[in-house]
């Protein structure tokens, strides 16, 4: 089985709220999934049905193999959560704690892992201190060892990074990429759209229903397309006309001393351009592409999907052109 979580129209109500309508998702194992979007738009409930802890109000999600619904303890037992705001023992100390959901979730050789995922964590020299007495870092660490330490095949990570300092976000997103690297499948959410940039193989965009999904970088091109700028000395009369003649060409435009070009295939069409500008007297100083933030592709994906049908047609073809740092 190379999936890892296949939903088919999942979906949750509560009352008269559409928290989620009609998820379909397919999640391959050993893949880090990001799930983005705004505040309520039923992430967190997403990750809540997938993990077996509320009951969907409509279609099907097969997790780690099983029938949610159907075989949730098995679910439950190979999944790991991360949620917004991990319950822990205060009176315990850091090493019991773990010890403790250890003990619920039968965790064979207990001891043993508890101190590989102290270690692993930079938890071992406080193990023996109360969860109270612990940093908020400290216990988003705790937190994340304790989601681990059943060893589950597929990690939910709700905001792992939020709250943290520069240095502490930097060794959860370093300690992900970690888990990615030994083949864990991982469902991600996060409000940091540069961490999802860097860590995600797919996002979701989603606000009550999937508003797109794809690899960041075919996001960036379906949205954007791939432009490169060239600095030159001075732009020339001609330069435009030169670079506007080939068929890999879309567009050209030319900002100072800047001509700021968006091309098929920039790395087999620059070559080309930069040999033709040179032959025509340019002197080329920098080239660089300009890379859209996820940000950016997140926002306009967003406003996108609150537009009628028509305007979305014309906004895909005519993307706003706001340009900002290359590099
Ligand atoms: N138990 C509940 N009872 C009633 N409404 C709920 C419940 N849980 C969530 N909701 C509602 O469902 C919607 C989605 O909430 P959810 O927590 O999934 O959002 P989220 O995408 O995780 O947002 P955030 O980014 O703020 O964490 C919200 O409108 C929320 O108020
Ligand atoms: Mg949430």
């Amino acid at each position: 089985m190379t999936t890892a979580v296949q939903t088919r129209d999942l979906s949750k109500s509560f009352g008269v709220l559409n928290a989620v309508n009609r998820l379909t998702v397919s999640i391959e194992r050993g893949e880090v999934f990001g799930f983005l979007g705004p505040n309520g738009a039923g992430k967190t409930t997403t990750i809540r049905m997938l993990t077996a802890l509320i009951a969907p109000s409509a279609g099907t999600a097969q997790v780690a193999g099983f029938t949610l619904g159907e075989d949730d303890q098995q679910i439950r037992s190979r999944v790991g959560i991360l949620t917004e705001s991990p319950g822990l023992y205060d009176n315990l100390s850091t090493e019991r704690n773990l010890a403790f959901f250890g003990h619920l979730y039968r965790v064979p050789d207990l001891s043993a892992q508890v101190d590989r995922y102290l270690k692993l964590l930079g938890l071992w020299g406080r193990r023996q201190d109360p969860a109270a007495t612990l940093s908020r870092g400290m216990r988003q660490k705790l937190a994340i060892a304790r989601a681990l330490l059943h060893e589950p095949e597929i990690l939910f990570l709700d905001e792992p990074t939020s709250g943290l300092d520069p240095e502490a976000a930097r060794l959860v997103r370093e300690f992900v990429a970690d888990l990615k690297q030994a083949g864990r499948t991982i469902f991600l959410c996060t409000h940091n759209l540069e961490e999802a940039d860097r860590l995600c193989d797919r996002v979701a965009v989603f606000n009550t229903r999937l508003v797109a999904m794809d690899t960041p970088a075919a996001l960036r091109y379906q949205l954007f397309g791939r432009k490169v700028v060239f600095h030159l000395r001075a732009v020339r009369p001609g330069f435009e006309d030169l670079v506007s003649g080939y068929g890999f060409v879309q567009q050209v435009q030319s900002v100072e001393n800047k001509l700021v070009v968006t091309l098929e295939n920039p790395e087999e069409n620059n070559p080309l351009l930069v040999q033709a500008l040179v032959a025509a007297g340019a002197d080329i100083q920098f080239l660089g592409e300009i890379k859209r933030s996820l940000e950016d592709i997140y926002l306009q994906l967003l406003e996108t999907a609150r537009l009628p049908e028509v305007e979305v047609n014309r906004r895909i073809s005519e993307p706003a052109a706001r340009e900002e740092n290359h590099g």
